[in-house]
């Protein structure tokens, strides 16, 4: 067995093997690291620009958001593969959220839940938009970030997003 620590949010994993992306986070194989290596960006001190702080603000607000959908959406769906994709989405954008909590060094706010339909395929629709929004604001909040690290936590932020895009336009053919 070995130790591996993701460099984004900072979990551990156990297994014999590396994972491909973080099963926590989901970010991209080259931020997953031997542990001793791993210096993860959650547990990192970031001075962070107002900008940033601002960004990091907007991210929280969205990703808790999608969560709060994405459980929705998990309870709604009569399909178990799909209840279980969106609650594993779900997990992965409280995760997101909780990166977020421990850079700007706050607490996580009181989350309302969402709506959603009980149809799968309004649903898959809905999740297309607000991951293609997220895709594209996490590409400017990176470009605006003058912190290396925060820049990097935005770029793999926004892979993950793009991820969960293309997992759902799969849906949809
Ligand atoms: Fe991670
Ligand atoms: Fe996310």
């Amino acid at each position: 067995m070995q130790l591996y620590i993701c460099e984004i949010c900072g979990e551990a994993h156990i297994g014999a093997e590396k994972p491909g992306d973080c099963p926590f986070c989901g970010a991209k194989e080259n931020f997953i690291k031997f542990g001793k290596e791993a210096d993860p960006i959650a547990n990192q001190k970031i001075e962070i620009s107002e900008l940033s702080k601002k960004n990091l603000m907007e991210t929280l607000e969205l990703e808790t958001k999608a969560a709060a959908m994405y459980l929705c959406m998990a309870e709604k769906s009569k399909v178990y593969e799909i209840r279980a994709m969106y609650k594993r989405l779900a997990k992965v954008e409280s995760e997101h959220a909780a990166i977020v909590i421990k850079l700007l060094e706050m607490e996580m706010p009181v989350v309302n839940p969402e709506t959603c339909s009980v149809d799968d395929v309004e649903n898959f629709k809905r999740t297309i938009e607000l991951e293609d929004r997220a895709v594209g604001l996490y590409k400017k909040f990176a470009a605006e970030a003058e912190e290396t690290n925060i820049r990097k936590f935005f770029g793999a932020l926004m892979q993950v997003e793009m991820g969960h895009s293309e997992l759902i336009k799969k849906f949809l053919c």
